[in-house]
């Protein structure tokens, strides 16, 4: 049996469905089972409401489990809770614990969320239990927030000014944490795990029009009221910095290069942006009529 926390969100959901298509069972950690009822329909999933705030209470979750992957959101709790998990994991005798993480992820990284997945990441290979470690880049995921206002303007606007991204598919970091999981020639091992190309935003943009059916145009956004608007929508003031800073830093040029992580645990291509927004083409077209 496999083990899942943060089996509810983006990545977890589309992990939990990985392991149990290929037939495996799940137990599948959900803070609000009523929000999870597609996930307990899956054969051999079994939904199981917990807290990572209480790593006893986890630690009897996690028993049995030959393996467990974690997926935490960004916050001032993460390392806490991600310690917490992996002592936890020991504690139940679990062999492997597959984490997500991030790219950027290092000892001087200028950011919190950056060094708390290196902290994390030491955590976990200290801790004696074996260890995959999945390290993404900007998920293609985030374009959907500024879909809105593609839609409506043909504008996608971000803070990131003439910066450029290697971008990932939140589906393909789902399939690498599964293929982690399931073979166990990945033990031990860090993969950085990316989409196939690096783009800057106009050429975003670009790909956009495509689909859109319009022509859509890269606005860099001015980072002070892009402050303003996320405060709007995000309650933490935390995570509210802790993105502006990423968006920032991209501004600023920093970039990661397209790797080969993606095809060296699953044996695949990577999803392009294109595949990405074609499969999301609803949320950017207004008419549903693509571009000529
Ligand atoms: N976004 C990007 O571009 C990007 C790029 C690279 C890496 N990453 C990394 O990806 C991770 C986020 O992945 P995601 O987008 O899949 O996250 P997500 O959709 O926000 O899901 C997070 C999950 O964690 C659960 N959770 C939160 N606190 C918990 C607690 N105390 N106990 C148990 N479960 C808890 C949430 O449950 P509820 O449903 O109850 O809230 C949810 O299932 C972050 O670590 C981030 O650094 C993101």
């Amino acid at each position: 049996m496999y083990f899942v926390a943060g089996a509810s969100g983006r990545t977890g959901s589309r992990l939990v469905h990985l392991l149990a298509e290929s037939g495996h069972a799940v137990r599948a950690l959900v803070r609000n089972p009523a929000k999870s009822a597609a996930l307990a329909a899956l054969p051999g999933v079994e939904v199981v409401a917990g807290n990572l705030n209480d790593p006893a209470a986890t630690a009897a979750l996690l028993r049995g489990a030959s393996g467990a992957a974690l997926i935490l959101p960004n916050g001032p709790d993460q390392l806490r809770l991600e310690t917490g998990f992996y002592d936890a994991a020991v504690d139940a005798g679990v062999q492997h614990v597959v984490k997500l993480s991030s790219m950027e992820a290092h000892a001087d990284a200028p950011n919190p969320v950056h060094r708390t997945h290196h902290e994390a990441e030491e955590h976990l290979k200290a801790s004696g239990v074996e260890w995959t470690i999945v390290r993404t880049s900007f998920y293609f995921q985030n374009f959907l927030n500024t879909a809105p206002r593609i839609r409506s303007e043909g504008i996608l606007s971000l803070p990131v000014g003439r910066g450029r991204a290697t971008m990932t598919d939140v589906a393909d970091a789902a399939a690498a944490m599964a293929a982690a999981l399931l073979d166990t020639r990945h033990r031990g091992r860090s993969y950085d795990v990316t989409g196939p190309e690096l783009l800057d935003f106009d050429e975003v943009a670009g790909r956009i029009s495509r689909v859109a059916g319009r022509e859509v145009r890269y606005v860099p956004e001015d980072p002070v009221a892009y402050k303003a608007r996320l405060s709007r929508v995000i309650p933490s003031a935390w995570h509210v910095d802790a993105v502006c800073d990423i968006f920032r830093e991209i501004a600023d040029g920093y970039f990661v290069e397209p790797t080969d992580g993606f095809h060296a645990l699953t044996g695949r291509e990577p999803t392009s942006i294109d595949t990405f927004l074609e499969a999301h083409r609803s949320q950017f077209a207004t008419d549903g009529v693509r571009a000529g």
